[in-house]
This record gives C-alpha cells, sequence and structure tokens, in this order.
C-alpha cells in the first residue's frame, strides 16, 4: 500500500500537462489544454487535460484520470508500475527503496524551503535594513516582495548555515544544495551572503534554486546563481514560470534578468519570464512553447540585449509560437521603462502601435455623421460594441472618455450603457452554456440504474455527479455534503462510490483531491468523476447551487430506503398498492 503522503507528493512534483504533452501535441484553449486522444483514434481533438485539477478527460472515448491513470493507460502497465514510472519521471524515490540519491533529493527540497523562510524572514531583522531600503528603492511594494519570496542572505559567512545547522541539516547536504561552498581552509562558508536573495521555484513550486544580487557596486558579482544540483538545472528552468503558468494570458513575455521580470509581474504582466542567470537554452525554449501561444522578446535595449535577441529568434525558429520583439525606447530595460513611463504605455508597447480598439473605433465613427443627433445614437451603439469586445477595463475607461468628449454625451452615461451590455453579453454566454451541458453534457450520458428509478431518476443522479465534483473543488463543499446526506443515500453506484471514499479520505484529516482519491476508486467511478470535473471546469459551485442539488435528492424518495424502513405488512399494503396504480 502506497501512502496518501507519497501519493500527494508524487503529484505535488509532477505536472500532467507536461506529462501528457510529451506524448500528446497539446494546443491551449482558455485554461485547458486539447488534443488529439491517445487511447482511440480520431481526426478532430476530443482529449482535454485541466491543470488545475490536474485531471484529464477525453470527451470520445471517456478515458479519464489524473497522472497515474494517465501513465497506467498509455503505458498499459499496472497501478504499481505506473507510480514506479512516474516517480522515476518526477525524480522522486520510491517509497520503500528510497535510495540515497533520492532521499537527498528531498532533503535539498525540505533544506531550500526552510532557507527560503529564512532569507524572507531576515528581511525584517535589523541586519535586513539595507536589503529592505534597497527593494524598495527599486520600487517593490511589500506584496510584490511576498510574493516573489524576495529575501536577504545576513553577511558573515555562517549565518544561513548556522541557521540550517539548528535545524537538523548536515553539511553534505547543505554542500550538495550548493547553499555552502567548502573554504580552501577546509571548512564550509555561505555562499550567499549581505545579498538579496531570489528564489527559484520549479512548476509545482518547490524552491529548487537562489539567485542573489548584491546591493552596492562593490562585493563581487553582481548576481550570483546556484549551480546546478541534485534538484536544479538552470537549462530547464525559467523564473517566474511557477507564475506565469496560472495566468489566463498565453502571451508570455522573455526577459532578461530576474528584476525586469519581477517589475512586469509588478505593473499586471504576469507572464513574464526569464532565464536563470546563463543564456537561453533550447529546453527553455521548449518548455515555454508548452504553455505559451505567443512570445514577445523584451530584452535590454543594449547591445548585448540585441545580440541575446537574435539568438533567442533562431533557437524558437522551430517552436510553435508567434514570435515578435519588443523596442523599448528611452530606457535600458522594460524595469526602467515601467519606472519611467508606467503600466499602460508599457502595454501598448506590447501590443504594438496599430491598436485594433483605435482602428475599430475610426471605423465606426466614419459610418456615421456626429454632427447629427441620430448619428451620434448610431456612432454610441457601434463604439459600445467595440468596447464590449476585446477590451481592458483600462481601455473602456480611456475610450469612454474619448468618446464623450467626441459626442457630448456624458462618460459616465456611456459606462453605464456599456456595463448593461456587458451583463447581457455574460448572461447569453452563460445560458447557452447551461443548455449544452444539458442537451449534450452529463446528463444524456449518465446511466441510472433500472432499480434506483432509470432514466427518471436523471435530475436526481445529477445533482450526485454535480456535488461530488463540487466537493472535489472545495473543501467547504465536501464539508456540507457530509452533513447532510449519506454515500447510501446516492442513487448511482459511481458516485456513491466516490462519496464513500471522499468521506473516508476526509474523515482521515487528509485533502479530498484527485491525487488522494483516485487511485482508491474502481475504473468506472474515476471515469464518471473525471467526466463530471470535466463538465464543470469552469464552474464556481456556490452554496445556493448545493442547496439546489440538496433539495433534488432529498425530495426524491428512493425505494430501496423506503422500502427497507418498512415493516412486511407495510411492504405488503405498499406493493398492493404499486399494483392497483398500475391497473
Ligand atoms: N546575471 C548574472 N550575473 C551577472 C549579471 C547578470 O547571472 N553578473 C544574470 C542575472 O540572472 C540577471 C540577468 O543576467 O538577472 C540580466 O542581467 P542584468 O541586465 O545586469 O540584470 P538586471 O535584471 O537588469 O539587473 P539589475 O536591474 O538588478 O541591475
Ligand atoms: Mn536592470
Amino acid at each position: 500500500m502506497i501512502s496518501q503522503d507519497y501519493l500527494l507528493e508524487l503529484h505535488q512534483r509532477s505536472d500532467i500537462v507536461e506529462l501528457v504533452s510529451s506524448y500528446v501535441q497539446l494546443r491551449h484553449r482558455g485554461r485547458t489544454y486539447t488534443g488529439l486522444c491517445p487511447f482511440h483514434s480520431e481526426k478532430s481533438p476530443s482529449f482535454v487535460v485541466y491543470p488545475e485539477n490536474q485531471s484529464f478527460y477525453c470527451f470520445g472515448c471517456g478515458a479519464g484520470g489524473d497522472a497515474i491513470t494517465f501513465v497506467k493507460q498509455i503505458n498499459n502497465v499496472d497501478y504499481i508500475e505506473a507510480v514506479k514510472l512516474l516517480a522515476a519521471r518526477a525524480g522522486l524515490p520510491l517509497p520503500d527503496e528510497r535510495d540515497d540519491t533520492g532521499k537527498l533529493k528531498s532533503r535539498i527540497l525540505a533544506m531550500n524551503k526552510e532557507t527560503a523562510r529564512f532569507y524572507y524572514e531576515s528581511l525584517n531583522t535589523e541586519a535586513g535594513l539595507a536589503a529592505r531600503r534597497y527593494l524598495r528603492g527599486r520600487a517593490l511594494s511589500d506584496a510584490t516582495i511576498r510574493r516573489f519570496g524576495l529575501g536577504f542572505s545576513p553577511d558573515g559567512y555562517s549565518a544561513t548555515s548556522d541557521y540550517l545547522r539548528r535545524r537538523g541539516y548536515t553539511e553534505e547536504e547543505m554542500l550538495a544544495g550548493g547553499i555552502v561552498k567548502r573554504s580552501q581552509r577546509g571548512g564550509v562558508y555561505d555562499f550567499f551572503h549581505g545579498r538579496v536573495m531570489f528564489p527559484i521555484f520549479d512548476l509545482r513550486g518547490n524552491v529548487i534554486a537562489f539567485g542573489g544580487r548584491r546591493m552596492g557596486d562593490e562585493g563581487g558579482p553582481k548576481y550570483l546563481n546556484s549551480g546546478d544540483t541534485p534538484v536544479f538545472k538552470k537549462s530547464r528552468n525559467m523564473f517566474a514560470m511557477n507564475i506565469a503558468k496560472k495566468s489566463t494570458s498565453r502571451r508570455y513575455i522573455l526577459c532578461e534578468g530576474y528584476m525586469d521580470a519581477i517589475a512586469m509581474h509588478q505593473a499586471g504582466f504576469d507572464t513574464a519570464v526569464a532565464p536563470l542567470g546563463t543564456a537561453f537554452t533550447p529546453e527553455q525554449a521548449k518548455l515555454l512553447s508548452t504553455y505559451a501561444d505567443e512570445l514577445v522578446l523584451s530584452y535590454d535595449s543594449d547591445e548585448a540585449g540585441q545580440k541575446a535577441t537574435k539568438r533567442a529568434i533562431s533557437l524558437l525558429a522551430s517552436e510553435p509560437m508567434k514570435i515578435s520583439v519588443l523596442k523599448i525606447p528611452d530606457a535600458k530595460d522594460p524595469d526602467e521603462f515601467i519606472r519611467k513611463f508606467g503600466a499602460e504605455r508599457f502595454r501598448m508597447l506590447l501590443d504594438g502601435s496599430d491598436n485594433a480598439i483605435e482602428y475599430e473605433l475610426s471605423r465606426a465613427r466614419d459610418k456615421y455623421d456626429i454632427t447629427r443627433p441620430d448619428g451620434i445614437v448610431g456612432y454610441i451603439k457601434d463604439a459600445i460594441e467595440v468596447l464590449a469586445g476585446r477590451c481592458t477595463p483600462t481601455e473602456r475607461d480611456v475610450y469612454a472618455g474619448r468618446i464623450a468628449e467626441e459626442t457630448n454625451v456624458t462618460k459616465a452615461a456611456l459606462l453605464n450603457q456599456l456595463e448593461t451590455r456587458l451583463k447581457q453579453k455574460y448572461r447569453k454566454a452563460e445560458k447557452d452554456r447551461q443548455k449544452e451541458l444539458l442537451s449534450e453534457g452529463q446528463i444524456s450520458r449518465i446511466k441510472v440504474p433500472y432499480s434506483q428509478g432509470g432514466d427518471k431518476a436523471k435530475g436526481v443522479a445529477n445533482a450526485e455527479y454535480q456535488l461530488m465534483a463540487a466537493a472535489i473543488k472545495d473543501p467547504q463543499h465536501l464539508v456540507r455534503v457530509c452533513e447532510r446526506l449519506s454515500p447510501e443515500r446516492f442513487i448511482t453506484p459511481q458516485m456513491a462510490e466516490v462519496f464513500r471514499v471522499l468521506k473516508e479520505v476526509h474523515e482521515a484529516g487528509l485533502p479530498a483531491e484527485l491525487a488522494t482519491v483516485s487511485h482508491q476508486l474502481s475504473d468506472e467511478a474515476r471515469t464518471a468523476l473525471t467526466r463530471s470535473l470535466a463538465d464543470n471546469y469552469d464552474i464556481r459551485f456556490t452554496d445556493a447551487d448545493l442547496d439546489f442539488y440538496f433539495e433534488r435528492i432529498e425530495e426524491s424518495v428512493p425505494k430501496s430506503s423506503k422500502a427497507a424502513e418498512m415493516s412486511a405488512q407495510e411492504l405488503a399494503a405498499y406493493m398492493q398498492q404499486l399494483k392497483a396504480k398500475k391497473q
């Protein structure tokens, strides 16, 4: 039996998008990825990968599950074998045969996490004052510092290693993780000291390395970076990728350094990433193309930056991404540009000079004679349509202001009208979605056993599917479902099974996630659950939704439980009644 802790760790160290994309050519679609199903033959893609809950589901053949299920099915191996394969991929030693390197890797990861925390906390000590000032001088907010976990490595040669020693880490472990170096006299010293620290995370949020910047003009090289260690290969990772991959935008921005990437995130561009103290590598190009549709190169404007841009372009030539190059006028790098001119100007640079909104607005204006009232009405109607399209809130505000000036209609009135239109559009989209769900979605695929009411009970069955999806998505919902219902009450065997397992996991105090429950489920139950999750991918269940499902289930009187509560006589009478009704 493999422990839940181990499975959680294994899932934490594997990314399903990355895993699947080594077998299937995936394309993003909003927050999901689609491709041709590897489990049946098809011409148009119905296979979907969901990064948020780390699952996959094929709407064509019904295959579905988590990373382990995928490995199991694609390699045609059993469960244990699949765990082994996935563990090998993730560099995680097997629970029973944790060899020395495996053990060392997990020790280094744990140590790195503690080290990052130590650096972060050191910012708030007296010794960290200069570092705090430095970060403030570079215009970083507290929120940004927290988001990136920036910190300070105290001066001297042993502050960090002393701390780690007290926490039970050995010199060997610190050496292996690159936190200390061996000195000429045979002792060890802190590799990073007196520097502002940038922790480097992998895709699943493990701290795998550090970069450190000196604060003044003196004190060695401007940046120091961890060398490769058993948990870190710089050519394969990218700075801020762990944050960027959660963005809804597929336009990534590649910049040269940590500070540029951080400045962009702070200004609202959450897809900025940077290499790790080396030139851009082919592996990084491949990594980016897994997540990005479009890549904007945003290197420094100096000669070195332009050279690096050229090099990157040639490396990116074979990747299926749209590549563009940003010219940054009047500043040496994006960080400086944003500080001098602000985020909005930077966004305009990014979007390029021929702005699609402006173009469409001017076309609308040309259509009408805006010296006449009816012309104004027509123009505004079209303009609202443009602004209700692909615009950011800022753009809406800016352009509404301009249209107000042109037409002498108040900006407030325009924004009001725009708001109404946006709501309408949203409602329509939501309605369409519901309709789709009902017609060809989940309901039509649910099978209810004849003994439980067959097709007539589909509404109840659907409520069960919805409740289980809600319970997995939000632990609060699971608590409510457990309080209100019991698995015996469910009429679909698959969801009854899911509920039973979820309840057990929850009562054992473990997080009830796909990772912890999926291996305890039969194939049918797991497939049904992943399907329900797939159907409800972009739904956030509210308490009111839950109430609705509860009522549906409770208002139906399950024949079986009714029968079970009756005495023999009552039962006989009931059967008589039924017979009478039939005739
Ligand atoms: N770099 C490095 N070692 C150096 C200088 C730079 O490893 N001695 C790497 C760092 O990863 C840095 C990137 O190269 O982030 C870009 O260098 P530079 O343009 O000098 O960095 P900036 O991010 O602009 O740094 P800052 O704004 O802090 O001066
Ligand atoms: Mn810079």
